[in-house]
């Protein structure tokens, strides 16, 4: 496998992305990993990434020097590259502008990550910090106008850095540096694919568990759903599923779900009606952050009371995808939103997670429910928040107003469905607002709520485009929303794209 170091940034597990795309196993790991570990996992290639900092920075995060030793070829991206050249003794400068977006390089030595790559091309760069003179031993690959080192190497010892981005797509010729780097320097092969991470995972599962049992958060989402089936290849009867009904799900979720399973899955599953326990939680709640948390941590108690009751559960596996770690926050990457399932869980929780999809991305996910045999309906489902509507609802949620979001919701989805236009859509959905506004209904002056409506296109859920949904539907879904939900007289279309918004509203 391939390891990627990760020094923070968003988009970093796109590096790891990437080479899986190359059919070559790669995962992130924390920057301060031991060479050691790496040895022992038999790592054939690191990639430094990139992140925020500066090298000279206080407390800025370092790798262990031990790793320079092992041999193993390293690809040093931006911030890594800097790291490198410091770490071997070179000069790292503040640039006098920073560099954003697209420069021009050069090439000056074509060394094996170039090949097959022209002298010029246009990269992504994104960066304040630059490397003026190279460490010794190594030597200048690259310049732009205004960096005197774009790319460096020190090739007998099969390190290469790198100033700009190969990862993103900005760079024109960004896949075959990284194809260069894993199957020429590293001496990688296109071996890899979704059926070799279902080895994988239920070996690691099993190695884990043991002969302990696991209790499955099922939500009936996709990405639980894959998790409950791969869990269940590795240690088959004892695992147990729990569906929580927190009263949040959209309108006649809870039974449609348990009818799902039924007719698919042949595991251990049990649902539970804790609807007033959440309520009761949410209680004069308005702030985002607090819902998600209290959330969160409710949703551990009803497993840890689950659990004492049914006998012994050590494990709790949960459908984390890679999506959720990254904007709950780490130790290098800026907290967005808490998912429930990560940001949201107690401190003295007392199982030990088991998240065989935690470095894999939606469609990764998705691809893998495939590669287990679950319906494609199954497994194309739209996303849907474990928090459910409850950060739908701006402001208090109460049950009265989850039921007005959840009619204006089920004739969003319905509306989509009838029109074919759930296969382009990656999610559709109605938010009921805060606001309330004055309209004319029948002679009669009305003072009731605004839903917003949301329906976005995306790939894995990082960064989304609001869909184009034609003005005709559009207004189908407006009027029977007006006319057949009480409490709601005005609709508005949201026409923003993450970034700078978020899919959810909260
Ligand atoms: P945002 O709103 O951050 O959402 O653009 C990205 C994707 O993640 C889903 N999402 C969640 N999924 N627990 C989940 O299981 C959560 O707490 C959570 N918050 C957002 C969201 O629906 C979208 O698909």
């Amino acid at each position: 496998r391939v390891v990627v170091l990760d020094f923070g940034g968003q988009y970093n597990q796109l590096i790891a992305r990437r080479i899986r795309d190359l059919h070559v196993y790669s995962e992130l790991l924390p920057h301060d990993t031991k060479a050691e570990q790496l040895r022992e996992m038999n790592v054939v290639g690191i990639v430094f990434s990139g992140g925020p900092r500066s090298v000279y920075d206080e407390g800025a995060p370092m790798v262990d020097p031990n790793i320079y030793e092992l041999g193993i070829p390293i690809l040093g991206i931006c911030y890594g590259m800097q790291l490198m050249a410091r770490d071997f003794h070179a000069h790292v400068d503040r640039a006098h502008a920073r560099e954003y977006g697209k420069a021009t390089i050069e090439t000056q030595v074509q060394t094996a990550l170039f090949e097959n790559t022209p002298a010029h091309q246009n990269v992504w760069m994104s960066h304040s910090d630059i490397v003026t003179a190279v460490p010794l031993h190594f030597q200048i690959d690259a310049v732009t106008a205004s960096a005197p080192v774009a790319a460096m190497s020190s090739p007998e010892r099969k390190l290469y850095g790198v100033q700009f981005h190969p990862e993103v797509q900005h760079t024109e010729h960004g896949n075959d540096m990284l194809r260069n780097f894993l199957y020429t320097i590293c001496g990688c092969k296109a071996d890899w694919s979704m059926d070799s991470y279902v080895d994988r995972a239920v070996e690691e599962i099993r190695a884990k568990v043991g002969d302990k049992r696991v209790l499955m958060a099922l939500s009936g989402g996709v990405d639980s759903s894959v998790t409950a089936a791969l869990i269940h290849r590795a240690i088959g009867d004892r695992l147990t599923c729990v569906f929580v009904d927190h009263g949040l799900l959209r309108l006649g979720e809870g039974e449609q779900v348990m009818e799902m399973f039924d007719g698919v899955f042949h595991m251990d599953i049990r649902k539970l009606d804790k609807s007033d326990r959440f309520f009761a939680l949410l209680r004069d709640v308005v702030d985002p952050e607090i819902k998600r948390k209290r959330i969160g941590s409710e949703f551990v108690k009803v497993f840890d009371e689950m659990a004492k009751e049914l006998g012994d559960y050590e494990f709790l596996g949960q459908g984390t995808l890679y999506t959720d770690i990254i904007e709950s926050g780490t130790k290098t990457a800026a907290t967005i939103k808490s998912h429930h399932n990560v940001g949201g869980l107690p401190k003295d929780m007392r199982f030990e997670l088991i998240e065989p999809l935690r470095s894999l991305f939606k469609d990764e996910a998705r691809a893998l429910g495939e590669e287990l045999g679950l319906p494609h309906a199954f497994v194309w489902r739209q996303p849907f928040p474990g928090p459910g509507l409850a950060i739908r609802v701006m402001g208090e949620v109460t049950p009265e107003r989850v039921a007005i979001l959840q009619k204006a919701d089920a004739i969003v989805r319905e509306e989509v469905l009838k029109n074919g236009l759930d296969k382009e859509i990656w999610q559709y959905f109605a938010v009921l607002t805060d606001t309330h506004s004055v309209g004319v209904m029948g002679d009669e002056r009305t003072y009731f709520a605004t839903v917003a409506i949301r329906a976005v296109t995306s790939r894995d859920g990082m960064t989304a485009e609001f869909a184009h949904i034609p003005y005709d539907i559009l207004s189908v879904m407006s009027n029977r929303i007006c006319n057949e939900v009480a409490g709601v007289n005005r609709v508005v279309y949201d026409v923003t794209s993450k970034p700078p918004a978020t899919i959810e509203w909260e």
